[in-house]
């Protein structure tokens, strides 16, 4: 069995990545590496938890000599690296959090695979996920391509490049063979309600108001979470080593837009009359910082990789909402914090 570590694979991308793994994979032992912070859930992985070809390591990425005994033990053949501080409204308020996961927390891992395979590159991969953020804020109109020059501008997107510039120093100097991937926006089931999309679904469906930063005319490029995963998928498996890909949902929205829309969805669901949960819509203070568009350019990993999105927008948001609508528990542990006591009664009271 090969054995591949998922950093991450508690929080919503990490998850989805963690199930489709666990479930195509049987010959994979996949593990499942992560910190539990707030945004790490494993209620998130209910219905895989149990699988023969699943573990769970709880582990702390900023912690170098814990990682290094996690890969002395485990041995991995392959890592796919999803863990980091993920809010961009959070690295305003506290960026010394995004620089020690997102940036040590790498370097920790890189070390730790460099030190595990110990020049045998044959058959290895250090996958490193980043983000579009990375290469700043588009004006009206253009793309991001894969040579984009990084421009970050949010302590979040800083931490993010920082890492990937990490990642493809390893691969130059040390020859690790690493691969990175950068996408837009994703969304979908298990997304934290911090984020825009679910937090917005929360507060619609309590009748409280949805906080819109500036006008709302910021762009975001958004993909269905699980064509993310398909796409990591490819990407760890069919990518060229010492290459980046560039993952988009080719799905502009205005930030307002998105939001009429998803309270138009939500009418109908809720049965409420049309236009009610606009109502709802709040415009508040600007994001400092606050990049004005993201767009990416997906065609390489398209044309080289053969990759598609599977969702348009219209079949992706409605049925983000069905989720949403369908899983209140998860969302009222969520936000009680009640999910933080799933790791002790299914992990520590065994
Ligand atoms: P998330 O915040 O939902 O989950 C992050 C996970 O990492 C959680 O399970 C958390 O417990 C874990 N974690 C955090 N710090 C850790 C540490 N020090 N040690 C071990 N585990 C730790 O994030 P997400 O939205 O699923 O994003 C996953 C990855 O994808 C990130 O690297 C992010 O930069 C990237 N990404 C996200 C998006 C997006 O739209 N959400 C888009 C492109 C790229
Ligand atoms: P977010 O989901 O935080 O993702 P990111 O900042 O990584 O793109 O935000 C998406 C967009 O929505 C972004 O332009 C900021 C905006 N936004 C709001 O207008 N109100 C909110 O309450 C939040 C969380 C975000």
């Amino acid at each position: 069995m090969k054995t591949i570590i998922i950093t991450g694979g508690a929080g919503f991308i990490g998850s989805h990545v963690v199930r489709r793994f666990v479930n195509k994979y049987p010959d994979y032992k996949i593990v499942n590496l992560d910190a539990l912070t707030y945004a790490g859930n494993l209620e998130n992985l209910k219905d895989v938890e149990n699988a023969n070809n699943y573990q769970f390591e709880h582990a702390d990425i900023t912690d170098a000599a814990k990682i290094k005994e996690v890969f002395a033990r485990y041995q991995p053949v392959g890592v796919v690296h999803l863990a980091a501080e993920s809010h961009v409204d959070r690295s305003i308020s506290g960026p010394m959090a995004f620089v020690e996961t997102n940036i040590i927390g790498t370097v920790n891992l890189l070390n730790a695979a460099r030190e595990t395979w110990n020049g045998e590159w044959e058959g290895k991969r250090f996958y490193h996920v980043s983000t579009d953020e990375v290469y700043g804020s588009l004006g009206e109109t253009g793309f991001f391509y894969e040579t984009t020059a990084y421009d970050p501008r949010s302590p979040y997107s800083a931490s993010k490049a920082s890492s990937d510039h990490l990642v493809r120093a390893y691969y130059h100097t040390y020859g690790l063979p690493v691969v990175i991937s950068n996408c837009s926006n994703n969304y979908g089931p298990n997304h934290f309600p911090e984020k825009l999309i679910p937090l917005a679904i929360h507060r619609i469906q309590n009748n409280e108001e949805i906080p819109i930063y500036g006008k709302g005319e910021n762009v975001r490029d958004w993909l269905y979470v699980e064509d993310h995963a398909a796409a990591i998928d490819a990407v760890f498996h069919k990518g060229g080593l010492g290459e980046t890909y560039n993952i988009g949902g080719n799905n502009e929205w205005t930030n307002i837009d998105l939001i009429r829309l998803l309270c138009k969805i939500m009418d109908q669901k809720l049965g409420r009359e049309e236009g009610t949960s606009e109502k709802l819509i709040t415009f508040v203070k600007d994001r400092a910082g606050h990049d004005l568009r993201y767009a990416i350019d997906s065609t390489k990993l398209k044309t080289e990789l053969g990759w598609e999105p599977s969702l348009t927008f219209e079949e992706g948001l409605p049925k983000t909402v069905d989720w949403y609508l369908a899983n209140q528990d998860w969302l009222n542990h969520v936000t009680s914090g009640e999910y933080q006591n799933y790791f002790k009664q299914q992990y520590q009271e065994r």
